[in-house]
């Protein structure tokens, strides 16, 4: 199937780069937020984005001026039904992303394909409140996501083949590789990626290292490019603490249980980069660890 127009709804963190790498490979976009000013933002931050690119030559000034023509925004989420493809990266709440695809529904074409980037809520379950489980699909990228080569695909246990061969294909333009996970809980990055952020953080907790001992181990010790209490921050304690808590509902073993610090960061609204402060306080010029 031919796919040239796409439908992004939400401008967030993973909306607005998802909306960057679609208009860079040649996609027209239509990005939607309920907030005009979160589309204002986002618009401002892929320019910067894509203009770091243009001054590490990574891609052309034409290249760049091309994408950003190709993005049009809106807060009419029925505006997304002349598209090909729809990527909800809304707020990870199933009950906001039923209701989305509920809204969307009836303006949809018969071909539109209808994909989530959620993080860890089941494709099968968001898939079966929708008029087309066969067309549904988990599209999850990975921040961030211009930076970022993979892709999860994940397969409901309705969804069509057709379906799954256009957005791998669609992967492919985008320059980036996909991996195929079955739907279970978090799928393959998150189940591995968060409980070794939550190790991490019980490891804080029990006094075993120091924010900074820990992360100094991880990057240094296993080559990673951050380490896990810098990524937590990244990624925001409010999603690590949800995936956690999908893991642990969906799969029902005591090893996945949150740690009570990361509950406790939550709690305090210490969020991470996006309140500036979680297990680092971010307001200064360098980032300075808060235990
Ligand atoms: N848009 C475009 N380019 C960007 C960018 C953005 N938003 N952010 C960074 N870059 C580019 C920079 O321009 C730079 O490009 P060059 O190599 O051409 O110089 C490159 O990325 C590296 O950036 P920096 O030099 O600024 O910083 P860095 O070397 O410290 O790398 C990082 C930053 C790529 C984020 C790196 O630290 C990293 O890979 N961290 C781990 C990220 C990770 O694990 N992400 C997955 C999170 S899990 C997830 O997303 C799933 C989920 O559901 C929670």
């Amino acid at each position: 199937m031919e796919i040239s127009t796409v439908g992004i709804v939400g401008a967030g963190q993973m909306g607005n780069g998802i909306a960057h790498v679609f208009a860079l490979s040649g996609y027209n976009v239509i990005l939607n937020d309920i907030s005009s000013d979160a589309l204002a933002a986002a618009i401002k931050l892929i320019d910067a984005n894509l203009e770091r690119q243009v001054s590490r030559d990574k891609i052309t000034r034409d290249a760049k001026n091309a994408a950003m023509a190709r993005i049009k925004t809106t807060t009419e989420l029925t505006e997304l039904g002349q598209t090909d493809l729809i990527i909800e990266a809304a707020t990870e709440r199933e009950e906001i992303k039923a209701q989305i695809f509920e809204t969307l529904l009836p303006h949809l074409q018969p071909h539109t394909i209808l994909t989530s980037n959620t993080s860890s809520i089941s494709i099968t379950r968001l898939a079966a409140r929708t008029d087309r489980p066969e067309k549904f699909l988990g599209f999850h990228f990975m921040n961030p996501v211009p930076v970022m080569q993979l892709v999860e695909l994940i397969r409901g246990i309705a969804t069509d083949d057709d379906t799954f061969q256009t957005c791998l294909a669609v992967v492919d333009t985008l320059g980036k590789t996909a991996a195929t996970s079955e739907d279970f809980p978090a799928f393959i990055v998150n189940r591995i990626l968060m409980p070794m952020i939550n190790e991490a953080i019980y490891t804080l907790y029990e006094g075993v290292g120091s924010v900074q001992s820990i992360d100094t181990s991880l990057k240094l010790g296993a080559n990673h490019p951050m380490g896990p209490l810098e990524l937590a921050d990244f990624i925001g304690l409010d999603t690590c603490l949800a995936i956690m808590n999908v893991l642990h509902d969906g799969l029902a073993d005591t090893k996945y249980r949150p740690c009570p610090l990361l509950t406790k960061y939550v709690e305090a609204g210490w969020l991470g980069r996006k309140t500036n402060r979680g297990f680092y306080d971010y307001t200064g010029e360098t980032p300075v660890p808060t235990r």
